[in-house]
C-alpha cells in the first residue's frame, strides 16, 4: 500500500508539472501575438473579429467575395488597412473596421497574416475562362500594349514581393472588382496607378478570364 502510494506521487509531480507548463504555455502565446488575437477576437473598441469573414485559416470565402489574408505580405497588409481607414480605398465594411484600430494594432495584424501560410482556393470556375484568362496573364495583349500580369504576379499568381500582391487563391469575384475599382480610379494607393493603366485596357470580358485563371490556382503550392 505504502508502495504505491510513493509510486503515485512520483509520477503525479512530473504530470502536474507539465500540465502547468502547457496551460502557461497557452496562455503566453495568445499574450505575446496581439496580432493573432485581433484576429481571433477583434478588439473591445468595436473592431470585428477578422476570421468572421476572412476564415479560420486567413483562406477568405467565395461568396460574397471575402479575399484571403493568409500569406500577403506584411507591407501591402499594412498598406491596404491603412487605406481602408483612411479613405484612399473606398469600402464601408474595411473602413467601419480600421477606423477601430490604431496603427501598432494594423502592424501587429499584419504580421499575424503575413507569418501564417498562404491559403485560398482553388476555386471552381468555368474552364473556358480560365483558358483565355492563362493567356492574358502569361503573354500579355501585346497588340494592346498591355504587360502580362506574370511580370509582377508571378506566372502563379505567387509572387509575394513586399508590396505586391500575390493573386493565387483569391475569390474570382474579389479579383474582378478590384480590376473594376482600379479601372474607376476608386483605390488609390501610391501603387494603385501601376494597375489603373492596366485595367483601364481591358474589356469586362477579359477582366473575367483573368480573374478566373488567377482564382483557379491554390495560394499554396501542394
Ligand atoms: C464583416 C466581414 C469582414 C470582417 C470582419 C473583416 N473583413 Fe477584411 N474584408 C472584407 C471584405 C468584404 C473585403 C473586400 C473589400 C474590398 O472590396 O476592398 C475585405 C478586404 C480586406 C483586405 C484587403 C485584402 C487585399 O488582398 O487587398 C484586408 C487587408 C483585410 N480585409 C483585413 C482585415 C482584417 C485585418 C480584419 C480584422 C481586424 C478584417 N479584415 C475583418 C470583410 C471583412
Ligand atoms: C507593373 C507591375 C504589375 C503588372 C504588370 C500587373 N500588376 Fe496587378 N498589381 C500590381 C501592384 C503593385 C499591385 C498593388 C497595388 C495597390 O497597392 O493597390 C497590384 C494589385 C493587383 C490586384 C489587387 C489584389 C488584391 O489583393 O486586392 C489585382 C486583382 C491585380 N493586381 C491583377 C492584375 C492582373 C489581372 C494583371 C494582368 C492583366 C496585373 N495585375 C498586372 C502590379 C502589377
Amino acid at each position: 500500500m505504502a508502495r504505491a502510494h510513493t509510486f503515485d506521487r512520483i509520477t503525479a509531480r512530473p504530470l502536474a508539472l507539465l500540465t502547468t507548463l502547457w496551460l502557461l504555455g497557452g496562455a503566453a502565446v495568445a499574450e505575446d501575438d496581439p496580432g493573432a488575437q485581433i484576429a481571433r477576437e477583434g478588439n473591445d473598441r468595436g473592431a470585428t473579429a477578422c476570421i468572421q469573414c476572412h476564415g479560420e485559416q486567413g483562406q477568405g470565402q467565395a461568396q460574397p467575395p471575402f479575399p484571403r489574408l493568409a500569406g500577403l505580405p506584411k507591407s501591402y497588409l499594412v498598406e491596404q488597412m491603412t487605406a481602408y481607414r483612411e479613405g484612399q480605398r473606398p469600402n464601408a465594411t474595411m473602413a467601419q473596421i480600421a477606423q477601430h484600430l490604431d496603427d501598432d494594432e494594423i502592424e501587429a495584424v499584419s504580421r499575424h497574416y503575413a507569418e501564417m501560410k498562404p491559403a485560398g482556393g482553388p476555386h471552381r470556375v468555368p474552364e473556358d475562362l480560365v483558358e483565355k484568362g492563362r493567356e492574358i496573364a502569361l503573354e500579355g495583349l501585346p497588340e494592346r500594349n498591355i504587360q502580362s500580369c506574370a511580370s509582377c504576379h508571378g506566372e502563379q499568381g505567387r509572387e509575394r514581393n513586399p508590396s505586391l500582391p500575390p493573386l493565387a487563391g483569391h475569390p474570382p469575384r474579389y479579383l474582378m472588382a478590384q480590376l473594376q475599382a482600379y479601372a474607376q480610379g476608386a483605390r488609390k494607393t501610391a501603387l494603385a496607378g501601376l494597375m489603373q493603366g492596366i485595367a483601364q485596357e481591358l474589356e469586362e470580358e477579359e477582366m473575367a478570364a483573368v480573374s478566373a485563371y488567377f482564382a483557379s490556382i491554390p495560394a499554396r503550392e501542394e
